[in-house]
């Protein structure tokens, strides 16, 4: 096996709680230097439309003091492509939102949006961002991914994280599985994300040529117990022994 794949890390639910206070503390900045320096390779904000957790000053003040590179996530709009080409985060990862959902339902519906979702992209990507599509292990939505030129995709791993029985939880790992292989024969990288804990993460650090992993909330949650840094070596230690 031996592969390296990098850890992003998402400081949303850090901003949550924050937010829970109007404040600002936790700091966010703060929190994402800590994670870098434990060992994280990028993060990760999601600025939704209703900016719930991250806002637009946490872009620009992230933008400008991360070290490691930042991924921007955000839904497909007029108003978030241009967030996106004014901040030039490292990369950005498109995801579906609707307003009342609780976190990121599903993946994105390539398939049905090829012409609107390959627009934004040409505009990212005109502007030196790196572009993946947060989509379903699913064959038709990879092959839309690579048409509309995306050079990224990151696979939803949210129906694997909640296989409530092991049966069920075989056959999502290895519907992830064929789509990382599917997906890396049509030249895609694969990233993978959602619902990933210390529990669950290892089978899909060890997908061949896995390139990225976004954990966010089990992450924030574990960092409760433990302080931020631990949490981030402890999820970076899960997956290089799972890759050995
Ligand atoms: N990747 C994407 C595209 C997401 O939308 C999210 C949730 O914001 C994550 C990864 C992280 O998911 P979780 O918070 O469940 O670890």
């Amino acid at each position: 096996m031996n592969q390296y794949v990098r850890l992003g890390v998402n400081i949303d639910h850090v901003a949550t709680l924050r937010n829970a206070r109007g404040g600002s503390d936790p700091n966010l900045l703060q929190m994402a230097l800590a994670v870098e320096e434990a060992g994280a390779d990028g993060i990760t904000v999601h600025l939704r439309e209703d900016r719930r957790h991250v806002r637009d000053d946490d872009v620009w003040l992230l933008r400008d003091h991360l070290r490691t590179p930042m991924n921007l996530e955000m839904a497909a709009t007029d108003e978030m492509v241009q967030i996106a080409l004014k901040a030039t985060p490292k990369a950005c990862c498109i995801v579906p939102e609707h307003r009342t959902e609780v976190t990121t339902e599903g993946g994105l519906d390539v398939v049905n949006q090829i012409s609107e979702i390959g627009a934004q992209i040409a505009k990212l990507s005109d502007c030196g961002i790196e572009v993946s599509l947060f989509i379903d292990p699913d064959t038709e939505q990879m092959q839309a991914a690579q048409e509309v030129g995306a050079p990224v995709v990151e696979l939803h791993t949210g129906e694997y994280a909640n296989a409530f029985t092991p049966e069920k939880r075989d056959l999502e790992l290895k519907r992830l599985e064929e789509a990382a292989v599917f997906a890396q024969r049509l030249g895609l990288i694969v990233n993978a994300g959602h619902g990933l804990t210390k529990f669950n993460v290892a089978p899909i650090a060890s997908i061949g040529g896995m390139h990225e992993l976004n954990i966010g909330h089990s992450l924030v949650a574990r960092a409760l117990l433990v302080g931020l840094p631990e949490a981030v070596r402890e999820f970076r230690l899960i997956m290089d022994r799972a890759c050995r």
